[in-house]
């Protein structure tokens, strides 16, 4: 279950690369734009400022994150749905998809399928974190295994820019890497990683362990995480790696 309220914790931060990847996406008067997990809905909305005339959609597989993004009222439909079993309408000329496609193992097979499917010259754009190797991650997989929680925790779910690239040959293909420089604010008792975690990679075991062996292993991770980001001056620094795809369908 995703807690939009905990998600939206460092909000800045996590907006940041959604902007890096739509600057880049060339398309001028799109008849329709849709955000395949769109989360709490803030974001989506910002791509009907880009382009007022668009239909725009937003899916997510949550309850809570689409429940949320309605209550804004907005100028986008905004529904319940699986990524996978999703197919463009034939006006859909930009399809966004941020910081999603981590947690969908078959999203490869999706993204060929999906520029397959997309009308000629339209927009595909995709940013996936690509942090896995970091200490967070690696750490997270450490305590992880004490707790007998490994099969919740993903190894490597998302290849690097030049895999995509490869993957979507047919298509007119922009891949980059950024390494985002977080300096998270110390505001409180708990250290800032383990509080970003908490929005996102730790939820599944948040589900799996019962309370007690929850709140234990948020303390283990939490000094496993002090000692690979020790504070100074008030801020923690957390690099933070993203991976970001933008392709564009042959024009017939
Ligand atoms: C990290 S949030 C990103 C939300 C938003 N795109 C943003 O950039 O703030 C990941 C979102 O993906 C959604 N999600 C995960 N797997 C999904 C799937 N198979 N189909 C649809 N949405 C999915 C989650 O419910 C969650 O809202």
């Amino acid at each position: 279950m995703w807690d939009p309220s905990v998600y939206r914790r460092f909000g800045a931060e996590r907006s940041r690369p959604f902007f890096d990847l739509v600057a880049r996406i060339g398309a001028e008067r799109p008849r329709a734009v849709v955000d395949l997990g769109c989360g709490p809905g803030e974001l989506t909305l910002s791509l009907a400022g880009r382009w007022p005339g668009a239909r725009l959609t937003g899916i997510d597989s949550s309850p809570e994150m689409i429940e949320k993004a309605s209550a804004h009222g907005g100028p986008a439909d905004f529904r319940t749905g699986d990524v996978r079993d999703w197919h463009p309408e034939p006006d859909v000329d930009v399809l966004v998809t941020n910081a999603t496609l981590q947690w969908v193992p078959e999203h490869r097979d999706l993204l060929v399928r999906w520029t397959r499917e997309l009308p000629p010259g339209a927009w595909l754009a995709m940013q996936v974190p690509g942090n896995f190797g970091a200490p967070s991650h690696v750490l997270l997989r450490e305590v992880g295994k004490r707790y007998g929680v490994s099969d919740v925790l993903r190894e490597a779910p998302v290849g690097d820019a030049a895999d995509y690239a490869a993957l979507l040959d047919g298509a007119e293909v922009d891949a980059w890497e950024t390494t985002y420089l977080h300096l998270l604010p110390v505001d409180g008792p708990e250290h800032p990683v383990l509080r970003w975690m908490e929005g996102t990679a730790l939820r599944p075991v948040k589900v799996t362990l019962d309370d007690n062996a929850w709140q234990s292993f948020r303390a283990d991770l939490a000094r496993e995480l002090t000692g690979a980001y020790p504070a100074t001056g008030g801020y923690v620094a957390f690099p933070f790696r993203r991976v970001f795809v933008v392709a564009r369908t042959a024009s017939s």
